[in-house]
């Protein structure tokens, strides 16, 4: 069975997907975001209202350095449930959307998501390996947070050149790079390590703490989880994979420093407690918090530490007018 052909039943994956997947990370990332699709959106605090607008069009603006918009028409490569793409839709950074993902169920919530937001977009079942569009359609490529995910990346590139109007750009944000990750990671184990013992004291265990059956993640797909992630990246070689493949104008721009240290202990704390127990005024200093540490690393960091110590990066590139 190939990756795109793996449908999930809505049951979810068998038994036999799931050893299947565990040498097929295309198959894995199918069978794991089929099985997030639904929940997606509430697990990462994602919304298509002005934070998120923000957000988006802000990554957007950074990583391209260009605020010369509106795109014409602009295709999403692992849209996810549309995050990305709907967003910078409403900021008018584009007019006419296609977005894409390997996942079924992840193509099917971000066409209704939209619909939900009063437009419609395109949507296709795609691996970004092999693009199911004709040479030259596009004025404008995203992706957010899904290269990490593609086995070869250098492929997808290509791909995306193949697909973007001569002089086109392509925008890819969100990326782990390989320091930042390693932080990132033992930040959230040690959260997690701390997080799901003290909510089960008796003292706090009726109001924040989960029913153990939960924490234990005892779902098959929960196992998927560790195939998904295939790489992080160096800024730098992720800047001359971009002009292996062909684009020129390539740039890279890493975010998040302080932001990300506090960024992923929050989100760990949020996966450890009871769903819905942390209430507004923690949502507001999650979000206030990661807003005043980006503004410093942004505006104090960026000076002093070398750029692949942040978390995230971001590249951005054009399909030359000569091609
Ligand atoms: C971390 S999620 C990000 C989703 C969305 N872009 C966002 O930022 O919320 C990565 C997405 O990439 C998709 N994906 C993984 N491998 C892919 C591939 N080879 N081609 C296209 N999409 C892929 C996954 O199904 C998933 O929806």
């Amino acid at each position: 069975m190939s990756a795109t052909n793996a449908v999930s039943s809505g049951g979810g994956a068998t038994a036999e997907q799931i050893e299947q997947a565990r040498t097929d990370p295309k198959l894995a990332n199918v069978l794991y975001h089929d099985w997030e699709a639904g929940t997606y959106d509430d697990k990462w605090s994602i919304s298509y209202d002005q934070r998120c607008i923000d957000y988006a069009r802000d990554r957007f603006v950074r990583i391209s350095g260009d605020d010369n918009w509106p795109y014409d028409r602009a295709l999403e490569l692992g849209c996810g449930t549309g995050f990305f793409l709907l967003n910078l839709r409403q900021a008018g950074v584009l007019d006419e959307g296609h977005v894409t993902d390997i996942s079924p169920g992840m193509v099917a919530v971000a066409k209704r998501n939209a619909e939900g937001l009063g437009f419609s977009v395109e949507g296709r079942v795609a691996d970004a390996e092999s693009i199911p569009y004709d040479d030259n359609e596009f004025d404008l490529v995203v992706g957010h947070a899904v290269l990490h995910h593609i086995p070869d990346v250098e492929l997808a590139i290509r791909e995306v050149l193949r697909v973007l109007k001569p002089g086109g750009r392509f925008v890819f944000c969100g990326e782990p790079t390989q320091r930042g990750d390693i932080v990132a990671r033992r930040l959230s184990q040690l959260t997690w390590f701390t997080a799901s013992r003290v909510t089960q004291w008796p003292v706090l265990r009726n109001r924040w703490g989960r029913p153990p059956t939960e924490l234990a993640e005892s779902s098959r797909e929960a196992a998927l989880e560790s195939l998904v992630d295939l790489h992080t990246f160096d800024p730098d070689r992720l800047a001359a994979l971009c002009m292996r493949a062909g684009a020129i104008d390539v740039r890279t721009q890493t975010e998040e420093l302080t932001a990300s240290w506090f960024g992923w202990p929050v989100r760990t704390v949020e996966a450890a407690v009871r769903p819905g127990s942390l209430g507004w005024n923690w949502a507001m200093f999650a979000y206030r918090g990661w807003q005043r540490l980006s503004w410093l690393d942004e505006n104090v960091m960026e000076r002093f530490v070398p750029d692949e110590f942040f978390y995230n990066v971001g590249v951005t590139g054009v399909k030359s007018e000569a091609t």
